[in-house]
């Protein structure tokens, strides 16, 4: 919302809109959207590098099986965060833009579609790839938690087939989301150090206010 900040406090700023109309505005994201954002960042950080490393790195056979348990576990539980960001961010408004040229509104908004789009169906492809490996491996999160596979992919004759597309898209689809994420990390940082409107501080944990206001 374009607007002048007439008062902050924590979390929300009092603004005096285009119309002059005074409006409360929420100007941070709320702690759980802050927590799950981050649990997600990192998560998907550690499960690509886990991911190049468990595929190509030529490992010996044990320390590879326990990367690829590791990498499902991990895997699980980012699709499990990322369901409840999609829960969240559906039933708690994000606090708005601010002000800024339509065509970065609309790269913004598809960026952040897209990324939960990737953020979906790649955990989601990984569970199908357990799920029709002809090695039929169980899943235990963390050694400790049995967890189902998909029971579309049992009766399916051909399961050699299937798991060579969803191992296909499984891993060209990390590659985009590599670079949505780095373009998404890049505008945030853009924001920051050069548009310095308080975008990126929004979703830190102690975020500070905008060095200029929206
Ligand atoms: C956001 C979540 C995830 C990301 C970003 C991710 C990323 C990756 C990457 C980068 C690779 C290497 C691909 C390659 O270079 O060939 C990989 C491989 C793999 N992932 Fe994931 N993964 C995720 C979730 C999961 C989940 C939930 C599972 C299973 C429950 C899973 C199972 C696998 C398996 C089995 C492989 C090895 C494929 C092969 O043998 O070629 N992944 N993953």
């Amino acid at each position: 919302m374009k607007g002048t900040a007439i008062m902050r406090h924590h979390s929300v700023a009092i603004v005096r809109n285009r119309y002059d109309a005074v409006a409360i505005v929420r100007s941070r994201y709320d702690a759980v959207a802050i927590i799950l954002h981050w649990v997600i960042a990192l998560g998907i950080l550690v499960l690509i590098a886990m991911g190049l490393a468990m595929t190509h790195l030529g490992l010996a056979p044990m320390a590879k099986f326990q990367l690829y348990q590791l990498h499902k576990s991990i895997g699980i539980t980012v699709l499990l965060a990322v369901l409840l960001r999609v829960l969240w961010r559906l039933t708690h408004k994000a606090p708005p833009l601010p002000a800024m040229p339509p065509l970065e509104k609309a790269a913004a908004e598809s960026t952040h579609g897209l990324l939960y789009l990737l953020m979906l169906i790649i955990p989601l492809s990984g569970w199908a790839l357990v799920s029709v490996s002809p090695f039929n491996l169980p899943t235990v999160l963390y050694g400790l938690v049995p967890w189902p596979h998909l029971p579309v992919f049992s009766g399916l004759a051909d399961k050699a087939g299937v798991e060579a597309v969803v191992k296909f898209i499984h891993g060209k689809l990390a590659w985009v989301l590599t670079g949505m994420a780095v373009l998404h990390a890049g505008a945030a940082l853009r924001h920051h150090f050069i548009l310095r409107d308080g975008i990126l501080g929004r979703m830190l944990p102690f975020g500070r206010r905008a060095t200029k206001e929206p």
